[in-house]
């Protein structure tokens, strides 16, 4: 299969499943751009906290007035990942297709052994960036729920997921996503530094941070051994601040959390910013039964009196 067959074929998407990620909101955030947002040109979209990048893929095919991006996370082995999938998609596939074969052929009981040798692999040897993005592609794929979690010392820990003949090798999806990230700059660091990277013209920004718990609830936010709490959520706040002086427009999701006194910790936090509400299915949940949906709550530097919301999912 040629490039241009890929490009045919298969729309680029994710190529690792993330928690928080956004598949199942993009037409609600697709609705919340700005009204205008078509009409511009040269837009310089930027996202700050990547992640799988469902926002980011969706961005890419749809609005072609984007003329640059730039995409960020603070996870290293993440954005090796975005690199090698960029620079050298054959490489990530020769690794991947190892891991598959190799896979493929061991017995339930064999293929969790060799989980967790990988699993001990990545924590705990010197590996070379194209190895570490293999292995954190094959642990995400195979992995319980697909989720990335570290524990306090900065290693993976999330348990064997026992699923038969997961996809870790998807070739079809890692070339578009080649094609994809031809043009996209890649950075890797604290959100804040994408403040460097603004463009003289009109610049978008579509936050998606960890998430704050829900008042009580143990919901899943550790994505590295950085915590997001609520010192970070304010000091987001005034980075957007920041953001709005320099005629930036943006957009921010989270988790609608509620405080002590019932009202909204974010609508609170944004005073002055606009709001929208959301039913959102959670999909990585320890429990699949706590795997209901959530209100989710979109923010806005800007209104958008012309695009009401899509009806909820
Ligand atoms: C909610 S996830 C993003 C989900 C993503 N939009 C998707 O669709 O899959 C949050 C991301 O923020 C990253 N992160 C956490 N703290 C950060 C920081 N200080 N600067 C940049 N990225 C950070 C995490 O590594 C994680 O990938």
């Amino acid at each position: 299969m040629t490039k241009n067959d890929h490009k045919k074929t298969v729309i680029a998407k994710p190529f690792v499943k993330w928690a928080g990620g956004k598949g199942n909101l993009l037409n609600i955030l697709e609705s919340q751009l700005p009204d205008d947002f078509d009409l511009q040109k040269n837009v310089t979209y930027i996202e700050p906290f990547v992640g799988g990048g469902a926002m980011l893929f969706h961005m890419l095919k749809t609005h072609k007035n984007i003329g640059r991006v730039v995409i960020n996370d603070i996870n290293k082995d993440l954005i090796r990942c975005y690199l090698l999938v960029k620079e050298n998609p054959q490489k990530l596939i020769e690794l991947l297709t190892f891991f598959e074969q190799k896979y493929y052929q061991l017995s339930e009981v064999a293929k969790k052994t060799y989980f967790y040798e990988v699993r001990n692999e990545y924590n705990n040897m010197d590996l070379d960036d194209d190895h570490r993005a293999a292995h954190l592609i094959f642990l995400n794929q195979t992995c319980f729920n697909g989720l990335y979690r570290e524990n306090a010392n900065g290693g993976f820990n999330v348990p064997f997921g026992c699923y038969k003949t997961p996809k870790i090798c998807n070739i079809d999806v890692i070339m578009a996503d080649h094609e994809a990230l031809t043009n996209v700059e890649i950075c890797c660091g604290d959100y804040k530094s994408v403040f460097q990277q603004l463009s003289i013209g009109y610049n978008f920004i579509y936050f998606d941070p960890p998430y704050r718990p829900l008042l009580g609830s143990g919901n899943f936010k550790q994505y590295s051994k950085s915590d997001f709490g609520d010192g970070e959520q304010v000091e987001l706040k005034r980075f957007c601040d920041k953001l709005t002086a320099r005629n930036c427009k943006l957009m921010l999701s989270n988790s609608d959390s509620i405080n002590e006194d019932g009202t909204s910790y974010f609508e609170n936090l944004y005073n002055g910013y606009f709001f929208n509400k959301v039913l959102a299915p959670r999909f990585i949940n320890a429990y699949a039964e706590k795997r209901e949906k959530q209100i989710e709550i979109l923010i806005t530097n800007y209104d958008n009196p012309n695009k009401p919301l899509p009806l909820i999912l």
